[in-house]
Parts: C-alpha cells; sequence; structure tokens
C-alpha cells in the first residue's frame, strides 16, 4: 500500500499537474486535500491541453478515481464548468469522481468580499487570485461558513441568512454595494445541490476504506509549502493548509496512513502575487524565465515574478514535508544560459542563515548568498534518461539533492508526459507500480 502525498515545494506553479498526471498510473486514487478554483493544473500529452482548476488531473486517466476532499473550498459553478469541459474531451466522470459533503462551499458573496478586501488593502493587498478563497476559509474557521450539505439542507435559508448578514455589513462598510437577495441565493444553492448529488459522498470513509484494502491513493496537494496558513511567507499566503500535513486533516486518512512525500520543485523559483521573494531577479535574466518558461498564471494570467532557485527554502520544504523524492520540474528553461546562479544562504546583519524556520519574517529583507553553476548550453528538451544531460546539468541537479537532502524521484524535459526522466528515488515510493509508471506507452 502506498499512500503517497506530493506537495509543491515554491510558491505553487511548480508543474504538480504534470508530475500528477506521469505518476497517475502507480495509484488507483488521486485526491484533493485542500484550496479550490486558485489552483491551476496544466497537463499536456498528445495533441491535447487540459487546465483543471478543482478536479485532480488524475481524471484524466479513465482507471482513476477522482476525490475532492473535506479541506477544500469548492464553487459549485465553477465545478460544472470543468465537468463540461471534461464530457466535450470525451472524459467520462460518472463513477469515478467524488465531492466531500464537508467540503465548504465557495458563495459568489466570497468572491465579492475577497475583491472588497484586496482594493481596501490597497499597497498592502495579497495579490490574492480573487477566487473567494479566503473569506471562505474564513467562514469555516469563524463556524458560519456553509458545507456542500447544506446546500441541500432545510436550515439552508437560515444558514444563509446569518451569512449574509455578516457579508453585508462587511461590504457596506468597505464602501461597496450590499449582497443579493437571500432567496435568490436560497434557489441557486438547492439548484447547485441537486446537481452535485450524483457526486456527494463521505469521502473520509471511501478512502479510509480504499486504505484499508490495499489501494494506493495520491494525496494532490495545490498551491506550495510557502504558500501554507501556518508555514507560508504569512501574510502572503493562501488561506489553506497546503504542506503535507494538511493531507490527514484534508481527507480524514489518520496520518499513519501516509507512507511518503513527493516535492515538486521547479529548477527556478517564481511567485505570483505579493509578498517576499529573497532570490527575485528583475533584470534581463529574470525577463528569460519569464518568456522561455512561459511563467503566466494559469488561473489568472498574470505575469509571474521569477527569480533563482532558493535552496534555503527548497531545504525547509523538505524539512516540514517530510518529502523522500524531488520531482525537478523545467530544467530545460535554463538550457541557454551561461551561468546559473543558486542561493544557498540568506545574509542577514552579517551573518549568513542556512538553516531557520524564521526566514520569511524579520522586517529588513534577507539577501541571498549565491554560488554560481556554470550552464550547459544545450538543449536538454525530451531527454529520458539521466546520461543523456551534459554534465554541468547532472552537476546542478546533484547540488540539489545535497543541499535539499531529498533525492531526485524525475526530472522533467519539457511539458509532455514522455518529456521525463524517472530517477531511482521513485521507486521506494511506489513498490511494485513503478513499473506501471516506467512502462506506460507514449501517447
Ligand atoms: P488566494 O489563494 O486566492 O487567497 O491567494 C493568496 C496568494 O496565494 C496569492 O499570492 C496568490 O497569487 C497565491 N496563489 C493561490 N493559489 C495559487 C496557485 O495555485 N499557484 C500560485 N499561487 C497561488
Amino acid at each position: 500500500m502506498a499512500n503517497v502525498v506530493i506537495v509543491g515545494m515554491q510558491w505553487g506553479d511548480e508543474g504538480k499537474g504534470k508530475v500528477v498526471d506521469l505518476i497517475c498510473p502507480a495509484f488507483d486514487a488521486v485526491v484533493r486535500y485542500q484550496g479550490g478554483h486558485n489552483a491551476g493544473h496544466t497537463v499536456k500529452f498528445a495533441d491535447r491541453h487540459f487546465a483543471l482548476h478543482l478536479i485532480p488531473s488524475g481524471i484524466l486517466r479513465s482507471a482513476t478515481r477522482c476525490v475532492l476532499g473535506n479541506g477544500m473550498v469548492v464553487a459549485p459553478d465553477a465545478f460544472f464548468k470543468e465537468l463540461e469541459g471534461l464530457e466535450a474531451a470525451g472524459i467520462d466522470a460518472t463513477g469515478r469522481l467524488f465531492v466531500s459533503q464537508r467540503a465548504h462551499a465557495v458563495l459568489p458573496t466570497a468572491v465579492l468580499l475577497d475583491k472588497a478586501r484586496e482594493a481596501a488593502r490597497g499597497d498592502a493587498k495579497i495579490g490574492t487570485t480573487a477566487r473567494g478563497i479566503g473569506p471562505t476559509y474564513e467562514g469555516k474557521i469563524s463556524r458560519y461558513g456553509l458545507r456542500i450539505c447544506d446546500l441541500g439542507s432545510d436550515r439552508l435559508e437560515e444558514k444563509l441568512r446569518a451569512l449574509l448578514t455578516r457579508a453585508d455589513a462587511e461590504l457596506r462598510s468597505l464602501g461597496q454595494a450590499g449582497v443579493e437577495r437571500p432567496a435568490r441565493l436560497a434557489d441557486q444553492c438547492r439548484a447547485w445541490h441537486e446537481r452535485l448529488v450524483p457526486y456527494l459522498a463521505d469521502t473520509e470513509l471511501l478512502l479510509n476504506r480504499w486504505s484499508k484494502e490495499g489501494k494506493d491513493i495520491l494525496l494532490e496537494g495545490a498551491q506550495g509549502t510557502l504558500l501554507d496558513i501556518d508555514h507560508g511567507t504569512f501574510p502572503y499566503v493562501s488561506s489553506s493548509s497546503s504542506t503535507a500535513g494538511g493531507a490527514a486533516t484534508g481527507t480524514g486518512l489518520p496520518p499513519t496512513a501516509l507512507t511518503g512525500a513527493i516535492g515538486v520543485l521547479k529548477a527556478y523559483a517564481t511567485r505570483v502575487g505579493e509578498g517576499p521573494f529573497v532570490t527575485e531577479i528583475e533584470d534581463e535574466a529574470g525577463e528569460f524565465l519569464r518568456s522561455r518558461g512561459n511563467e503566466f498564471g494559469t488561473t489568472t494570467g498574470r505575469p509571474r515574478r521569477c527569480g533563482w532557485l532558493d535552496l534555503v527554502a527548497a531545504r525547509y520544504a523538505q524539512r516540514i514535508n517530510g518529502i523522500d523524492a524531488i520531482a525537478l520540474t523545467k530544467l530545460d528553461v535554463l538550457d541557454e544560459l551561461e551561468e546559473i546562479k543558486v542561493c544557498v544562504g540568506y545574509r542577514l546583519g552579517g551573518k549568513v542563515h542556512r538553516e531557520t524556520s524564521a526566514i520569511f519574517e524579520g522586517d529588513e529583507p534577507f539577501e541571498p548568498v549565491y554560488t554560481t553553476m556554470p550552464g550547459w548550453k544545450q538543449s536538454t528538451v525530451g531527454a529520458r534518461e539521466l546520461g543523456d544531460l551534459p554534465v554541468e546539468a547532472r552537476d546542478y541537479l546533484e547540488m540539489i539533492e545535497d543541499e535539499v537532502g531529498a533525492r531526485l524521484g524525475l526530472i522533467s524535459s519539457g511539458p509532455r508526459r514522455e518529456e521525463t526522466i524517472l530517477c531511482p528515488g521513485l521507486k521506494p515510493l511506489l513498490g511494485d507500480r513503478f513499473s506501471d509508471v516506467a512502462a506506460q506507452p507514449d501517447p
């Protein structure tokens, strides 16, 4: 049995969608455990291109069951839109897509609040995706939010009234118009619930049953370690537990059922939205990474901030998540560079820090301490074996393994499934089913 968590080691956008899609054949089910449609996962194979936000990318494999766990926040209209897109592409989710009744519903008022709060923050804005994620999690923690099961409840009007009274007062205090009439929203909620019924399940029960039966489950984290509400660059974070710890609370599988963790690490760094970014580069090297790496948000289209790989942060992510193997993505984006910088320490007040959990919290900015490595100046696109890589690229990878303290599980050398090098670090995590990943035919 393998119940493996896969998490982003940076600020999201590490390329988790491709990695999940690729290792799916080793699992019977893929589960999202936090976040909502603020996430964006891109998967490419053959001549097809999918951008998924809520539904795990496992849905693209006909044998894989997919679960939206209780730790998620689900916008029903976004869910149906995604489902319709999949149906139009000939992908049948019937009988293998399950939504937790206890996930919280993202209502239109949450989107209004998200936007109004950001506008009111002015220069101190977080740069959210404006999808209503923060206000929905706030409703959960403050215990007035609506779960998916509440959308069909006899007490829906009463629950909605409590939520709308708060939202209305806050929106007006922020100079916005009030919220829409409760009766209309109640009708909308009931209609959503009716459409959702075929997918609703007690997903905690389902997952524990599958786990006991020896099924292999992949727990797919959205966003990344540095956007985690507890462990990220607070307050410039998302509102959920995107680290491996969230996989237990966000699904109902006990922590003891988790058997390993894969960390997805991009060969350089990016971030969308505001907040600290020690290795950010704003010169032509940053521009090169953005255009060569096509660093524009899948969800919002915003240009991403770009920078060098930060191994202090990667070590931190390894520690917080217990990462056993690294899936390194977008190595090919560095192909043309003369030299490549890697951050190995943070300097503050004349002292260099290599390990600290308070790395992002000071008022004074950290200065990156870089090691400069020679570039390989040749294409790595489509490499299938470690031996296909130039020696400078292999040195770069070796340095990452040494500094982070985890082995490489795979290297992505292009957006397509077949543009991947499988490495020995993946095998212990997948057991016998490693061969299902290695043996998959090219599309
Ligand atoms: P929110 O999740 O919309 O509240 O946004 C909070 C912060 O997380 C902002 O900086 C967003 O840009 C960032 N964020 C949220 N989801 C993602 C994601 O999937 N990838 C990258 N950044 C994200």
